[in-house]
This record gives C-alpha cells, structure tokens and sequence, in this order.
C-alpha cells in the first residue's frame, strides 16, 4: 500500500474519520428526502391533477430500468453504511471511555449520541416496514395490486388507501417525528462532524440543519394527515384491484 493510501485508511478508521463519513453518507441520505418529498408532494397537486402526476412520476421512475436499480443499490449502499459507522463509532466511544461519567446525564455528547441511536433505530424500523408497504407491497397487497385507467401501477390510490386506515397513517406521523428528531440534531451538528470550528458559521448551520429537518417531517407527515382529513380523496380513475 502507498503511502498516502494507508494514510487515507488510517483516517477513515480514526474516530475523527468515521465522523466525516457519518457526516457525509447522511448528507446523501437528507438529499434522497429532499427528492422524495417532491416527488411525493404531487399527492397535494390541486385541481384533480395529482392521480395522473404521481402515477406518471412513479411510471417514469420504472422506465428508467436499470439506472434505477443503480441509484437504489446506491441508496441501500450508503444507507447501510450510514448504520455500521454509527456502530463502530459507539464502539470507538465505548473504548475511548470504557468508564461511564460520574454524572452521565449532563454530558450533552452522551446524551446526543444516545437519542441518535435511539431514533436512529426508529428510523431503521420504519424504513423496513414502509419498503414492505409501498415498495414490496408485502402489507396491503390489495392496494399494491391498484392500477390506474392506462394500466400504470397506480401509486396515488396505493398511497391514499394505505393512509386511509387509521393505525398506519398514525404510525407514519410519530415516524416523521421520529425522522425529524434525528435529522435535527445530525444536521445540526454536520458543521462540528466536518471538523470546522468556526462558532458563528456552527450556529447559522445548525439553525439552518432544525429547520431543513423541521420542514422535511411537516412536508412528509402532510401526506397522511391530508388523507385521514380528507384533503386527498381516492381518485375514481381506478380500472380495478387486480390487472
Ligand atoms: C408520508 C410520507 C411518505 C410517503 C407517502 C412515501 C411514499 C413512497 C412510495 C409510494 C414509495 C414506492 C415508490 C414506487 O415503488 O413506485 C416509496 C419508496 C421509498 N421510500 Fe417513501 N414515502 C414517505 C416517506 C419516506 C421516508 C420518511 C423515508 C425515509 C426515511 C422514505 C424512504 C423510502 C425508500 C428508501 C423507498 C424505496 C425507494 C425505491 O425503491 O426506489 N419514505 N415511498
């Protein structure tokens, strides 16, 4: 190995390291939501418009074929890799400090680290179960198997119906908060995990990071308080539950 490959690795290793590739896997991750919460918004498009817009955007996803599974494997890649360097980091932390504080509760890094794990395997639950209910289609197949008048899966009734039973649209918006939560105390402190110090530009970001995280939540738990309320009703364009 060349020189400054192995110093390359043995800073990725370090502490300070895995803390720049958490920062910058869940800054990819913050983009895939940024996309997926315009895509998503569609649902809320006025004048009957949404079913024809959503179902189309879903369509035009499909056909790009396999550019699509290579951002997907990408996605699951980074996601992934997100999860294991926050394991090695709890790891890295226990090491530094295999004697836990005297007063555990008012050491802020302590408890910051803990609600990320915390909220982190939220997130990591919620993520499974909503593959399987929109992706997999493994929850509802009934609403999985909807398809619109020009035979395209119909996702905009797929979605209305599942927010249409009270539990999973409820189970959804603790999620978003949840996702919030987790998303508001890592990008605020992305600036301190990129290792810039500079106090005023931490504040700014870290104002910046809540409210990025604050309007991710609202925007996605939008969807099913629209449904349960009534904004988003299922469209009639529906040819039948199984084609
Ligand atoms: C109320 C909010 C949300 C709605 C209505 C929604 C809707 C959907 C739908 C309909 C799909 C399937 C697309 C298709 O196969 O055609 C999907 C996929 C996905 N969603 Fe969401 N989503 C929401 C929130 C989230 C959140 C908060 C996350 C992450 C924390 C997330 C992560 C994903 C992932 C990873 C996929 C798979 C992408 C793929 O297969 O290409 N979603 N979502």
């Amino acid at each position: 190995m060349s020189p400054l490959v192995e110093s390359v690795v043995r800073f990725l290793r370090s502490t300070v390291g895995t803390k720049v590739l958490m920062a910058l896997t869940g800054l990819a991750l913050v983009g895939f939501l940024v996309a997926h919460l315009a895509g998503n918004l569609q649902m809320l498009a006025p004048g009957g418009k949404a079913p024809e817009l959503m179902n189309a955007y879903a369509a035009q996803l499909k056909g790009l074929g396999p550019l699509l599974w290579i951002a997907r494997i990408g996605l699951l890649g980074t996601f992934a890799l997100h999860v294991a360097l926050a394991i090695r980091l709890t790891a890295l932390n226990k090491a530094a400090r295999p004697v836990p504080y005297a007063y555990e509760s008012t050491v802020q890094a302590s408890w910051g680290s803990r609600t990320m794990i915390l909220t982190g395997s939220v997130v990591i639950l919620f993520v499974l179960f909503h593959l399987a209910h929109f992706t997999l289609g493994f929850t509802h197949p009934e609403h999985y198997a909807l398809h619109d008048a020009q035979g395209r899966h119909d996702v905009y009734n797929m979605v209305v119906a599942g927010f249409q039973v009270p539990a999973v649209a409820v189970g959804y918006g603790l999620a978003m908060f949840v996702v919030g939560l987790h998303l508001s105390h890592g990008l605020g402190s992305l600036v301190r995990s990129l290792g810039l110090s500079n106090p005023r530009l931490r504040l700014l970001t870290q104002r910046l990071g809540v409210a990025v995280a604050i309007l991710l939540a609202v925007g996605f738990a939008l969807i099913p308080s629209a449904v349960q309320s009534g904004w988003i009703q299922p469209s009639t364009s529906v040819e039948g539950s199984n084609k």
